[in-house]
């Protein structure tokens, strides 16, 4: 039996924002059987703005299940955020979600380029840190693959596994939207589907090189697609 999965990304979630997220997630409980959010729930990593996504989220009938992004760590209170998103959503440790017969695994994941471009570990220790976040995010995700039995397996990263669903930024910034190093593990473990955020003029869609189809599913790129629905679904 098949499994209507929704996803987004990206709601960076103000002060301002309530009232903003309710008919979506409305529209999208009646639509799907699972919401996924790719992370940067929060502008700012503000409690404040953690307890209005809460109260939108109220919104929503279905299971969420989600990772942070960047912004949600902005004031270093990501464990906070966690806390007042609890009762609304299930957000991602290195432990499997199971929905059905479905896995779900997640990371934040990091930046480090694609391809020949590929930031190497090379030179500056603060480089080498920025390299080895990277590899810790790619270690996380596949520790989480293999502790996963279900044949259908779904990924949700904030940052991009691949360069193609970037494309449309600006090449200077592509080392920060994310890394091919996040992909081994993805083609690895024949992956189902991935999602992520982060890359807000990037492209809806890409596949790694194993045909693993990878969704942006940053809310300021969909928005700008398909308007009355800014969101993904598929059926798996
Ligand atoms: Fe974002
Ligand atoms: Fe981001």
């Amino acid at each position: 039996m098949k499994t209507r999965i929704a996803a987004m990304a990206d709601l960076h979630t103000t002060q301002d924002s309530q009232g903003i997220f309710r008919s979506i997630f409305v529209d999208i409980s009646r639509k799907a059987d699972i919401l996924l959010i790719a992370g940067d729930l929060t502008q700012d990593g503000l409690l404040e703005e953690a307890e209005i996504l809460s109260e939108e989220l109220s919104f929503c009938k279905i299971p969420v299940v989600g990772v942070l992004g960047n912004h949600d760590f902005s004031t270093n209170q990501q464990e906070e955020i966690k806390k007042i998103l609890y009762q609304k959503m299930h957000i991602l440790d290195n432990r499997p979600y199971i929905f059905k017969d479905i896995g779900i695994v997640g990371a934040k994941g990091f930046g480090g380029g694609f391809d020949k471009h590929l930031t190497e570990p090379y030179g500056e220790q603060i480089l080498k840190q920025f390299v080895f976040e990277a590899i810790n995010e790619a270690i996380k995700l596949e520790e989480a693959l293999t502790k996963l039995e279900t044949e259908k397996k779904i990924v949700i990263l904030h940052y991009s596994p691949i360069r193609q669903t970037v494309v449309g930024e600006s090449l200077e910034i592509y080392p920060m939207l994310g890394t091919n190093r996040l992909v081994q593990p993805i083609d690895d473990f024949g992956v189902t589907a991935v999602f992520h955020g982060h890359a807000h003029h990037g492209s809806p869609e890409g596949k790694t090189q194993k045909g693993i189809p990878v969704y942006n599913v940053s809310f300021p790129l969909l928005l700008k697609i398909q308007p009355q629905k800014p969101y993904k679904i598929i059926d798996i």
